[in-house]
C-alpha cells in the first residue's frame, strides 16, 4: 500500500521530538512520518548536535522549530519545556530518542568500565527519560491522553556483549517507563518503550561489532530487521488514539526476532560450518 498521503493519524496532535541528528537517525524518520501523520512538533537535541546544523534541514521542511536541550541538564529540560509551553501550549506526544556510551566510545571493555562515563551513559540514555516526564509534568505541557515513546534495544534482557553499558542504560530506561506509566495512567497518559533491531545510523554504526550484531539480528529474524521508517510507522501509532489503553509495555519492533530459537538460514549456514570443519580434520 503507498501511503505517502498519510491516514491522518496525528491531525490536531502536538509533540516533541527528541534526538534527530542526520537524516539516518530514528527521531528523523519519526519526524517526517509525524508531518506526514498531520502533527505539530518541536526537534530537540544538545546544542553540540545543533553545531552539525544538519537538522536545519528537517526543520525547514516540517515547519517545527528547533529548541536546544542537553538532557543531561535538568536546566536546560525545564526551559526546553516551558518554552515548549510558549510555542505549542500542551503536547500529544514525546519521542526520546536519546543514546550515548563515552565508555563504548572510548572503547573501555565492560569488566573496566570508566566509572564518570558509566554515570554518563546511564545520566544521558535513561534517567533522561525521567527528567523529560517530571518537566513535562511540573510545566503543565504533558496533556492528558499523551503518548510517550522511548526508543530501546533487546540489550536490556539478552546480553549483548559489545553493547556494554548500554545494556544496563536500556534496562532502566525501560523501567524508568513503566514506573511512570503506572503514576501518569489516571490521567490517560502513556508510557512506553519500542525495542528496536539494529539499524544503520549514527549511534548503532559508532559500537565496534555492530554489523555482526545486524547480519545476525537480519538471519534470525522471520521478518528481516525493520528500517528506521518502518519504526517511525510503528512510533505513529504508539502516538494515536488507535493504541490508547498499551501502556507500560517494552514493544518488540525487531521482525520476529526476540521469540526466534533458531532461523533456517543460520542453521543451514552452521551445518555448512561443520562440514568445512569435518573436512578440514578429514584433510590434515
Ligand atoms: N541504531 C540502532 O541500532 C538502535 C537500535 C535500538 C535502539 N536504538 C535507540 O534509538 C535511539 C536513537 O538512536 P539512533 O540510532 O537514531 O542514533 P542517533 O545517533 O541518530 O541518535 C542518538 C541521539 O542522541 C542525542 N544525544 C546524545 N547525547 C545527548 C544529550 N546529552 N542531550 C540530548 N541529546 C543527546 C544525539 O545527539 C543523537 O541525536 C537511541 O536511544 C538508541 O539507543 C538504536
Amino acid at each position: 500500500m503507498n501511503y505517502e498521503k498519510g491516514f491522518g493519524l496525528l491531525n490536531g496532535k502536538k509533540g516533541i521530538i527528541f534526538g534527530a541528528l542526520d537524516d539516518r537517525s530514528i527521531a528523523w524518520r519519526v519526524a517526517l512520518a509525524c508531518k506526514r501523520e498531520g502533527a505539530e512538533f518541536v526537534l530537540s537535541n544538545a546544542p553540540i548536535a545543533l553545531r552539525l546544523g544538519a537538522l536545519n534541514a528537517l526543520s525547514e521542511e516540517t515547519g517545527a522549530k528547533i529548541i536546544p536541550c542537553d538532557v543531561s541538564k535538568e536546566e536546560d529540560v525545564e526551559s526546553l519545556m516551558n518554552q515548549v509551553k510558549e510555542e505549542l501550549g500542551g503536547v500529544d506526544f514525546i519521542l526520546h530518542a536519546i543514546g550515548m556510551s563515552p565508555n563504548i566510545r572510548k572503547k573501555k571493555p565492560y569488566e573496566d568500565l570508566d566509572y564518570r562515563f558509566y554515570q554518563q551513559s546511564l545520566d544521558i540514555s535513561a534517567v533522561s527519560l525521567h527528567k523529560i516526564l517530571h518537566f513535562a509534568n511540573s510545566t503543565g505541557v504533558l496533556n492528558d491522553g499523551a503518548s510517550v515513546v522511548a526508543l530501546s534495544y533487546i540489550g536490556a534482557q539478552r546480553i549483548f556483549s559489545k553493547y556494554s553499558d548500554m545494556n544496563d542504560a536500556k534496562a532502566l530506561l525501560e523501567s524508568i517507563a513503566r514506573n511512570y506509566g503506572s503514576r501518569l495512567g489516571h490521567r490517560g497518559i502513556r508510557v512506553n518503550t519500542v525495542s528496536q533491531a539494529p539499524t544503520i545510523t549514527s549511534a548503532g554504526s559508532g559500537i565496534k561489532g555492530f554489523d555482526g550484531m545486524f547480519d545476525f539480528a537480519e538471519k534470525m529474524s522471520p521478518l528481516g530487521n525493520p528500517t528506521a521508517d518502518d519504526c517511525a510507522d510503528y512510533c505513529v501509532t504508539l502516538f494515536s488514539d488507535l493504541t490508547k489503553k498499551v501502556t507500560m509495555q517494552n514493544l518488540y519492533h525487531d521482525g520476529g526476532f526476540v521469540t526466534n530459537g533458531i532461523s533456517e538460514e543460520l542453521m543451514e549456514g552452521l551445518a555448512k560450518l561443520h562440514e568445512l570443519k569435518g573436512d578440514s580434520e578429514d584433510n590434515s
